[in-house]
Order: structure tokens, then C-alpha cells, then sequence
């Protein structure tokens, strides 16, 4: 029942396979992007000591079925792991392990894995293949798939890497059972992103079947994940490089990165809330600045609710995040232009563009309202 989703960049394309069970049949997926004289090598799978306890037995197997030999790096979880530190301890493990140009390396866990092994991939050996295979539904739907790999500095986050695409992606979404709730949710949120940038029927499907496919539905879960990944390909496939039309991907970020640093990247908000809240203030802003009737903006608002996630600034644990502060997190975001803010801003569901002038007044009364 697995579905396979092309993306097409030339000698850079690669395949997607999404679908229950893939850990257990990953040697057989991954072993044609292995050349035939490093298949006997050991088989670098980074991973966390989360994911590693929770899937490393079955996903090793999987490889061994093939004949593969898996020699497991597990860093610690966390953002914290996208840092120089952990770069440089995993360029010396998989050195010492012998990577090489014709061998692979395997990300095995959620955006943090992928962006740090993706981004050593691409500088050991000026470049070695790697492949992602995503365990959570946020990186299956968004971070695995694209090619952008990084880690963070003192200046703020994503601001090292490079774009490095992998050679295959395995999206097992039988993991996601064992994903918390809340990390779900936040996956959610960019699923329902791809139907407001650019596909009201998806976004009225996930209307009606959402809720079958974050209960875990075998059949609308694939779907949610393989829709949003043939969009995401096709998107990336037109602007690899976020020259135009990639930005529309950040639907939601300018928000939601805002709300992110104005709570000090805590748990009081994870990446996906943010995302889901800066959706809906996109949508009223859009709305305040006469685009789109307000009732397009009340009905992104509801099913993100009625989803479980949280819609309101107010909803933020702990003090109210300040307007003004907001508003100055946005212009320093690094996708600012001679400290103009960029925004996606809609038209209707299914029809975001983007947008560098929009009045700060604007702004400014949607955050104090929202
Ligand atoms: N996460 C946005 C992008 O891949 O462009």
C-alpha cells in the first residue's frame, strides 16, 4: 500500500516512498543507491537515542535482510544537536567509519537528524550521497524532502548549510503511532499549510478525513503524507534554490518563527504550533488588508482547532508574547530583505502568494488581536 513520489531535478531526482512498514524493508530500498563495491562496508545510520531505542531493532533488520551492515551513530535528541559541536563528533564518526564517495549515509530520525547528517553529507569528501528517512510526520511531510540541510549558531537558527538533496526518502508512517501527540499535531499543522498555499480541495479532504489520519488510519495518513510530499516535490522541482515560488513553503513562518523566539524556542511552543498559529495570523492579515473574506480566515482558524492545536496568541502559556517585540523578531528573520518583512499572504484557501510591503500597522493590530 505504499505510494512513491517523484522529484524531479534532473540528475538530482530522487523518489519518496511513503507507506507502512518501510524500516523493515529499507536494505531492499536503499540498496540500489549503494554502489556494488561499498555494499559490504559498515552502513552509517545516524540516529537519536530516542528514535534509536523506538526503531533501531526493526530498521537494522530491514538492512541486514539485505545483506547491509548498519554501524549506528545516536547523538542526543534535540535542536541542541544542530550545532558545530555535534557536526564536528559526526564528521569524525563517519570518517572514522570510512565514508566514501559511492557509499551512503542514512539519517534515521525527525528535522534535527536529517538537517545535521544531510549537512555533513554534503561537506565530507566535498559531497556523499545520504538518504532520510524521516520518523516524524513534520519531517516526512517538510524537512526530509528538498534538500535544505543545516545547523544553528548563536545567530540564529539554519543559518550554516547547504542544499544537498538526498538520494531516496523513506517515510515509514507507521512510526508516527508512537510520535506524542503534540509532535503530531505540529506535523499536522504543515500538512494543512500545503492545502492553504495551494490546494483548497486538499484542504476541504482534510476537513473531512484530518481526523482519520492523525488517529492513524492507514490509508488517510498515507494520503495526508504522499499529498503534501507531491506538492512539496513540485514546488521544489520549479525553485530549488528559493529564488520564487519556494517561499510560498513558509506560509505560516514569518509568524511562527516570530512567536518561536519570543518564547525563547521553548516548549511553551513548538515549531509546528507556531506554524499553525502564524497560518491563521496570515490569514487575517490577508483578510485585514481586504484580500479574502473574513470567513476564509474563520474556517482555516476552526480546523486548526477543532484539529487540537492552538490558534491564538492568548492560548501561549506564561506571559503574552509582546506586539512590539513580535514585530521586531520579524524583521530581523533572515528571510527579510533590506529589513523589508516578507509574508505569504493569501487570496483564498488554496491561493498564497508573497508579498515584501505590507503595512506594519497592519501587522501590528492583527498581533495585538490574534
Ligand atoms: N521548509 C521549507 C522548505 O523546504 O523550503
Amino acid at each position: 500500500m505504499s505510494v512513491t513520489v517523484p522529484v524531479s531535478l534532473g540528475e538530482r531526482s530522487y523518489d519518496v516512498h511513503i507507506g507502512p512498514d518501510l524500516l523493515g524493508d529499507a536494505g531492499r530500498l536503499l540498496l540500489p543507491h549503494i554502489a556494488k563495491t561499498s555494499r559490504s562496508r559498515p552502513l552509517p545510520v545516524v540516529t537519536d537515542e530516542n528514535v534509536a531505542q523506538l526503531h533501531y531493532p526493526q530498521f537494522a533488520s530491514g538492512l541486514e535482510a539485505a545483506g547491509l551492515v548498519p554501524a549506528p551513530i545516536v547523538l542526543p535528541p534535540g535542536e541542541h544537536s544542530k550545532s558545530f559541536e555535534q557536526l564536528e563528533q559526526l564528521s569524525e564518526a563517519l570518517l572514522k567509519l570510512g565514508v566514501e564517495r559511492g557509499g551512503l549515509i542514512v539519517a534515521l530520525g525527525g528535522g534535527v537528524i536529517g538537517d545535521l547528517t544531510g549537512f555533513a553529507a554534503s561537506i565530507l569528501k566535498r559531497g556523499v550521497d545520504f538518504a532520510q528517512v524521516p520518523t516524524t510526520l513534520l519531517s516526512q511531510v517538510d524537512s526530509s524532502v528538498g534538500g535544505k540541510t543545516a545547523i544553528n549558531t548563536r545567530q540564529g537558527k539554519n543559518l550554516i548549510g547547504a542544499f544537498h538533496q538526498p538520494r531516496v526518502v523513506l517515510a515509514d508512517t507507521e512510526v508516527l503511532s508512537t510520535l506524542p501527540r503534540r509532535e503530531l499535531l505540529g506535523g499536522y499543522a504543515e500538512v494543512v499549510k500545503y492545502g492553504l498555499l495551494g490546494d483548497a480541495a486538499f484542504f476541504a479532504w482534510l476537513e473531512v478525513n484530518g481526523r482519520s489520519a492523525l488517529s492513524g488510519d492507514a490509508k488517510a495518513i498515507t494520503h495526508a503524507v504522499a499529498h503534501s510530499c507531491t506538492m512539496k516535490a513540485a514546488i521544489v522541482a520549479r525553485d530549488e534554490r528559493e529564488n520564487g515560488d519556494r517561499a510560498l513553503l513558509n506560509l505560516g513562518h514569518t509568524f511562527g518563527h516570530a512567536l518561536e523566539a519570543a518564547t525563547d524556542f521553548s516548549d511553551r511552543l513548538i515549531h509546528g504550533e507556531g506554524v499553525a498559529m502564524g497560518c491563521v495570523l496570515a490569514f487575517k492579515l490577508s483578510a485585514r488588508l481586504g484580500l479574502l473574506p473574513p470567513a476564509d480566515s474563520q474556517r482555516v482558524e476552526k480546523h486548526f482547532a477543532e484539529a487540537g492545536l492552538l490558534t491564538r496568541i492568548d492560548q501561549i502559556s506564561g506571559p503574552r508574547p509582546d506586539a512590539a517585540a513580535l514585530l521586531g523578531h520579524m524583521r530581523h528573520d533572515k528571510k527579510a530583505l533590506g529589513g523589508q518583512m516578507t509574508f505569504i499572504l493569501a487570496r483564498k484557501i488554496g491561493e498564497a502568494f508573497v508579498s515584501h510591503d505590507v503595512p506594519e500597522d497592519a501587522v501590528l493590530a492583527v498581533l495585538r488581536e490574534g
